[in-house]
Order: structure tokens, then sequence, then C-alpha cells
């Protein structure tokens, strides 16, 4: 586990000499909701699902707390950076990438003076949506294919939390996302929604290409490794490809069994 420790360390040293140009390029956005926005089917969600995938909304709970905690270090640095679109990477799957991405959207949804927008791109292993028991026509996928249009798939957790899910997983993904009009795609989705965060739920990276390729598209990383799994070599080279493509906010250690505390996350830069 020390080896682990410091390997995350050695990393964060590395990446105070990487930097890129964050979101200060594209337009600010205005603090009113736009009508985009309120217009997005709200569902409900099976909170029986997501106790059983670890998702926790119970503002009480401890385990909704850490949480909060990481919502809170996320938003700290966007905000120093100027970084608005997060990508949730891993270096191999099961990490808990989608756990913390929905876990994140219950966070944001306990806080509601920020907007957040939660898209699914992990579109081989389409979970987020077994993850808040939805069930869909459509997916992310096909936005990205252009045969729906983002305003009649995405739907909102709540208020100011907004979920673009995948029902099945996509015949062609990393044609999808190496497409020309990816980026042209995101960027009118930012505009008319205006999200003050958007949140990429991704493949790992040392699986396939899709998420190194999708990083031009995004500010910044958030890496996760798991504890006991996750070796110091795979989240060396993780965070070594990640930050050749974008900055790297920083490394969540998850299933950590060491951990006093109950459930077992930590967060370092
Ligand atoms: N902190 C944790 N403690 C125990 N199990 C966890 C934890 N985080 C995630 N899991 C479980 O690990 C499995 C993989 O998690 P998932 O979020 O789907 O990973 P990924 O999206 O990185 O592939 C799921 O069954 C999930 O419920
Ligand atoms: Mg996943």
């Amino acid at each position: 586990m020390e080896k682990l420790q410091a390997a995350i360390e050695k990393a964060r040293e590395q990446r105070k000499t990487t930097t890129k140009s964050g979101a200060t390029e594209r337009a600010t956005r205005g603090a009113a909701t736009p009508a985009n926005w309120d217009a997005l089917e709200m569902i409900s969600t099976r909170a029986s699902a997501m106790m059983k995938k670890r998702v926790f909304e119970d503002t009480q709970s401890q385990e909704a707390s850490y949480f909060d905690l990481l919502r809170t270090k996320i938003l700290q640095q966007c905000r120093e950076h100027g970084w608005r679109r997060v990508v949730v990477t891993s270096p191999t799957k099961a990490c808990g990438k989608t756990t913390i991405c929905a876990n994140l959207a219950a966070s944001f949804s306990r806080q509601t003076d920020r907007r957040m927008m939660l898209i699914d791109l992990d579109m081989r292993r389409p979970e987020l949506s077994k993850v808040f028991g939805h069930r869909a026509e459509h997916s992310f996928s096909d936005v990205l294919s252009q045969k729906v249009a983002f305003a009649d798939q995405a739907v909102r957790l709540s208020e100011n939390v907004a979920i673009s899910m995948n029902q099945t997983p996509a015949p062609n993904p990393s044609k999808l996302i190496l497409q020309d009009s990816t980026g042209g795609i995101i960027d009118q989705i930012e505009r008319e929604y205006a999200p003050d965060i958007m949140i990429f739920d991704t493949p790992p990276v040392l699986v396939t290409d899709d998420t190194l390729a999708f990083l031009k598209h995004a500010d910044c990383a958030l890496i996760v490794a798991a504890a006991e799994t996750t070796t110091t070599d795979q989240i060396d080279k993780c965070e070594k490809e990640v930050a050749e493509n974008a900055n790297v906010m920083g490394v969540v250690l998850n299933k950590c069994l060491y951990n006093d505390e109950a459930y077992g996350y930590d967060y370092k830069y």
C-alpha cells in the first residue's frame, strides 16, 4: 500500500510540470439556467438499484459525505484552473469509475447551486443506466452518431443534475469518439445547456484508446485506482498517457481496505 501512495505522490510531482490550456478559451457561461436545461425530462430513479450499486443519496450518511468532499475538491480545482470538462478514467476496468461518477451526480444533487452534467462515454460497457435503474429508447452513442437530438436523449436526475446514458453497447465506440463531429457536438451541448461542470465516465486507459482520443475535448482527467488491485506500474503508465493529452486532476484511491473509515475512498493529488 505504501508503494501505491508513493506512486501517487510521484505522479503528483511530475504533474506539476504539465500545463495545458483549460476551459478559458471557451465562452464563459451565463448564470441563468437555460430553458433547454429545464426542459430535460426528470426521471425517477430506483433507490433500490442505486443502493445495490453503492450510490448514496442520504445526505446524512458517512458514505455520502466522502463524495461531497470529493465534489468540493473537484470544484476547487476547476475554479482554480478554469476547467469545466472532467474525464473520469482508470488504468483497467472495475476500479470504480462509474460508481464514483454516479455518486458525484448524487452529491451535486445535494448542492443545487451548480449545474452538473454527467455523460456516459464508456460505450462498450454502458453501466450508468443500470446504476440509476433507467430504461430509455436512446443512448448517448445515438447523439454522437446524430440519430437523436441531445434534448430527446438526456434526462435530469434532479433540478441541477443532467445525465446522458447508454442503454446498449455501441457497435463502434472508437469511430464515434474519433469522428470529426464529436468535438462540435460536445461544444454545442455545452453552449446550449451551460453546465458549470461536465463529467465524462470513460473506458479504462490501458484497455482501449477511446479515452486518450477523447481527452483533447476535455480540460482534465481524474484517475481512479483500486487499492489492492491496481498496480503501481499501471497507475504510472495510465498517468503518463493521460498527462500527454490533458491535465491530470488527481488520483482517487478506491476500495481502500486499510482505511479507518468504513467505506474506502481516499483522494490524493
Ligand atoms: N469502494 C468500493 N467498495 C466496494 N466495491 C466497490 C467500490 N467501488 C466500486 N465497487 C464495485 O466494484 C465494481 C466495479 O465498479 P464500477 O464503478 O462499475 O467500475 P468501473 O466503472 O471502473 O469499471 C462494481 O460492482 C461496484 O459496485
Ligand atoms: Mg464503468
